[in-house]
């Protein structure tokens, strides 16, 4: 018997049938316009006129591309632009070598010695996060779930960069400047796409610039303020970042790379709650991952608190994580630019032409994935799983995959492992619920939640 059909279809646009289809104005989802055939193909054009653009979905082109030849394949214009507002010159919106050396400097803050130092961090903020889904439970008040776990998430990202709490003001003034900035460039990325220019990005709107701007002032404020009362710790991310030296000319981060880098920790908490919500989300739905995860808890640690050392044990856990990473990944879309031409499995690519890597489609993909649109952790435990894991890249892949992956998935597990221990989340809106996939992969409307403290017996 083919136990898989019994799994849960979490929400997701079906592909289109009709190809690309016309904009209607009123659809605004753009994952409702992918075509059927992207999720089967290894290769599909989606040149325009002007422009060749290939998409890769084949996990052996993609070694090409991340692992074998990151020099030819970089990081596409278009992108950049359009982050550079906010980001800088940060790696991540960066296309040339210049990223190595910063990449280096960085690397002392996914040490596991680090991640051992904010293990501790993410669970004083889950304390705090606790008390706080008590006073809503105690209010009888509604939440939206997106919301909830930004806030956490932001309190995370602020300890482990500056050793203390973040105050709520302070949270408040962020969420407004990064959801601004992030709600402008995700509508000019559907109106490009609508006229069927993808990658043609127009200029990034004064307004999102100014955005931008306010969120790197403030930036500025917390390093000068945190820097002045002194009261970070060798183990901070500002004290790490102040003492960290390019290994090629022994130079400290300018001012300006300082900023670019808090701010894009501040801004990849969005990304990190971004999954959190999903994955709450998908266990409101599906009672049987839940009891799984309690019942693992409960073995690995008892009755007693979660320790460092038992998260490596908390495997089913982990593996739900990954799987809501795999359906539903929050940077949906990467991007690469060809610097000369090269020839690319059956494919002459010109200097210039434009590779898309949509994590959304690969995740998806039939050919790859049993099952592709079911909730299914235990995949990631069967034998064939070397073979999966080249189509899962949720942080990228090769020379500039995600900095921040291993402790991205450590903060996830532990964050799933003490919520879904503590608390029923009960989803007010499930038929509401749907991803769409802009800059970031987002619920389209709120996804609205009652949280009740579990009682344990
Ligand atoms: C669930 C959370 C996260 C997800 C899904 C995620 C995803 C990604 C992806 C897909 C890339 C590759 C972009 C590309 O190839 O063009 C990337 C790059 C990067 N991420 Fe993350 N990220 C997350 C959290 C974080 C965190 C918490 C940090 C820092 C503490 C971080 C730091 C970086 C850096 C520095 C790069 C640039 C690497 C380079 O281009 O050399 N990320 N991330």
């Amino acid at each position: 018997m083919d136990t898989n059909t019994s799994l849960y279809r979490p929400p997701a646009p079906y592909p289109s049938r009709e190809g690309a289809g016309d904009f209607d104005g009123v659809e605004t989802n753009l994952l409702r316009h992918l075509p059927e055939e992207l999720y089967k193909s290894d290769i599909v054009d989606i040149s325009t006129p002007d422009k060749p653009n290939f998409l890769i979905n084949d996990p052996e082109l993609l070694s090409v591309i991340f692992e074998d030849k990151p020099e030819i394949f970089v990081k596409s214009d278009g992108m950049i632009e359009l982050l550079r507002p906010l980001l800088g010159d940060h790696p991540l919106v960066t296309s040339n070598n210049r990223c190595v050396d910063q990449r280096a400097m960085i690397k002392p803050i996914g040490s596991t010695h680090t991640q051992q130092v904010n293990f501790g961090h993410i669970q004083s903020s889950i304390n705090h996060f606790e008390s706080f889904c008590e006073e809503i439970q105690n209010e009888n008040r509604v939440i939206d779930l997106s919301h909830l776990l930004r806030r956490l998430n932001a309190d995370i990202a602020y300890r482990m960069l500056f050793s203390i709490e973040l105050p709520k003001s302070v949270f408040d003034d962020i969420n407004t400047h990064a959801r601004d900035f992030e709600t402008r460039i995700s509508q000019l990325i559907r109106e490009t796409a609508e006229k069927g220019v993808a990658w043609q990005l127009p200029k990034v709107p004064q307004q999102a610039v100014y955005s931008a701007q306010q969120l790197r002032y403030l930036v500025s404020m917390l390093i000068d303020g945190n820097i002045q009362s002194n009261h970070f710790s060798h183990n901070s991310f500002l004290h790490k970042f102040l003492v960290a030296r390019s290994p090629e000319t022994n130079i400290p981060f300018t001012r300006k790379q300082l900023v670019d880098h808090v701010t894009t920790i501040l801004n990849s908490q969005e990304l990190a709650a971004a999954v959190l919500m999903w994955a709450l989300f998908v266990l409101s739905q599906c009672p049987d991952c839940r009891q799984k995860i309690r019942e693992e808890v409960c073995r690995v640690a008892g009755h007693g608190d979660i320790q460092f050392e038992h998260l490596s044990r908390l495997r089913y856990t982990r593996n739900v994580f990954r799987e809501v990473l795999r359906l539903y990944p929050p940077i949906p879309h990467l991007t690469r630019k060809t610097n000369r031409a090269i020839k690319l499995g059956r494919l002459d690519l010109p200097e210039g032409a434009q590779i898309t890597i949509s994590p959304w489609i690969i995740h998806r993909h039939q050919q790859y994935w049993f099952n592709p649109d079911r909730f299914d952790p235990e995949r990631f435990i069967k034998k064939d799983h070397h073979i999966i894991m080249k189509s899962f890249l949720p942080f990228g892949r090769g020379l500039r995959m995600c900095t921040g992956a291993s402790s991205a998935i450590l903060q996830g597990t532990l964050i799933l492992a003490r919520l879904v221990s503590q608390f029923d989340i009960e989803v007010l809106n499930p038929d509401k619920v749907e991803p769409e996939g802009v800059l970031f992969l987002e619920p389209l409307r709120p996804v609205v939640c009652k949280v009740t403290r579990i009682k344990h017996i």
